[in-house]
């Protein structure tokens, strides 16, 4: 006889496949407008051994705690960072955003947040947030922030000034070794986001692309925020924020009495060890080279889209830079709802009026060839070819 207990187990199951199922998965390959991708197979092993770990009372896990330095480590070398550097971890971009800008906020003890019109939507955030104030400088034709506009906007009021290593509506790349020294020179705060691209622009690098330096070898770069749940291959939620100097962690640092640790940076109290330990197998099990043959493949399946796209005679925005590509449309929104009517998932970016596809590692030229024929018919319907 099947006992209560069980039937209350399978019923709340079915319940919850039932919802899952109204999700659109990665792992089908029809999400084309998301930076995240399925996790890694061993990354979702990792995660669920490490589900009940604490890294908010790292005392409690000793061994959870030295997997998050030697994580943190990785990312630092791959970041070039100094012996001087700490890094911090972080549920992704967006808290890796608020943190340093509230270091930022901390050291300067000014409010002005400089970055480039296409900075993602987190700065949003951060100013509501932090009383902070957004000015905002306008990109050049080749989407990336303008310097020399850039140079007139930072004043004495300037806590610092952000720049982007992969951008989120095109993945392009500000020249972040220009902002580097305009930022050493006048003694400012320069915060790189590399969200997005962190885990791709060294790896196109090792793979002979021509791309600007973005890391901690460029002396003006004082942050850098990179998410592991992008590029990374791992599992959800996690990003790493690495400071030039280790003691700035101290400026957003409290006593944390209740738990054994003295004292606690960052904004989260508890946070599961799950996801580090996820990112961490799947660093160790990829390594670089497997990480830069991930990012090779990308880079084809990008160049077969790219191709593809044209050939049924739409335009791309630009060239693009890494793994994302950004297809001119006169009205992105109603060929978006076309393509959700039939399955497919990708975003719109009104402001360039282009819709945006990232090429994550799930996506492969198979399934671009299932995609075309439909993005076809949704630009036929909606007249745009
Ligand atoms: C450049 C950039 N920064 C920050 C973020 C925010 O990341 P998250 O959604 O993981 O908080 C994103 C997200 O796409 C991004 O592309």
């Amino acid at each position: 006889m099947v006992s209560t207990d069980t039937i209350k187990r399978q019923k709340i199951f079915q319940e919850l496949r039932r919802l899952q199922q109204r999700d659109f998965c990665f792992s089908s390959g029809h999400i084309l407008g998301s930076m995240c991708t399925v996790p890694h197979p061993l990354a979702r092993e990792a995660y669920v051994q490490f589900l009940e770990t604490n890294l908010g009372d790292p005392e409690l896990c000793p061994g959870t705690k030295e997997i998050e330095s030697r994580y943190i480590a990785f990312i630092s070398n791959l970041l070039h960072a100094p012996k001087t550097s700490a890094g911090q971890i972080v549920s992704g971009g967006t808290e890796g955003n608020i943190t340093a800008m509230w270091i930022a906020k901390q050291l300067s003890g000014k409010k002005e947040i400089v970055l480039p019109k296409s900075a993602h939507f987190s700065f949003q955030k951060i100013a509501s947030l932090m009383d902070m104030k957004l000015v905002e400088i306008p990109v050049t034709n080749e989407y990336t922030m303008d310097v020399q506009l850039l140079k007139k906007k930072i004043r004495r009021t300037t806590a610092v000034v952000v720049g982007l290593a992969g951008s989120t509506e095109l993945g392009t790349i500000d020249p972040i070794s220009e902002l580097s020294d305009v930022c050493a020179e006048e003694h400012i705060f320069f915060h790189v986001d590399a969200a997005f691209g962190g885990f791709v622009i060294p790896f196109l690098k090792e793979l002979a692309y021509k791309v600007p330096d973005f890391d901690f070898r460029l002396r003006g770069v004082c942050s850098i925020s990179i998410d592991s749940h992008k590029m990374g291959y791992a599992a959800i939620p996690l990003g790493t924020l690495v400071v030039r100097k280790k003691q700035w962690l101290g400026s957003i640092s409290v006593d944390s009495p209740y738990i054994s640790s003295e004292k606690q940076a960052g904004m989260l109290g508890t946070r599961s060890g799950a996801p580090v330990a996820a990112a961490y197998a799947v660093a160790q099990y990829l390594g670089y080279e497997g990480y830069t043959q991930m990012v090779a493949s990308c880079m084809d399946v990008t160049r077969y889209t790219e191709k593809r796209i044209e050939e049924l005679g739409l335009r791309l925005v630009m060239k693009p830079t890494m793994n994302v590509l950004g297809v001119k449309l006169k009205k992105p929104g109603l060929v978006v709802k076309k393509l959700s009517e039939n399955g497919w998932r990708v975003n719109k970016v009104e402001r360039l009026s282009c819709i945006r596809l990232v090429l994550m590692p799930q996506i492969t030229k198979q399934i671009i060839d299932e995609f075309i024929p439909v993005l076809q018919k949704a630009c036929q319907e909606v007249g745009e070819l």
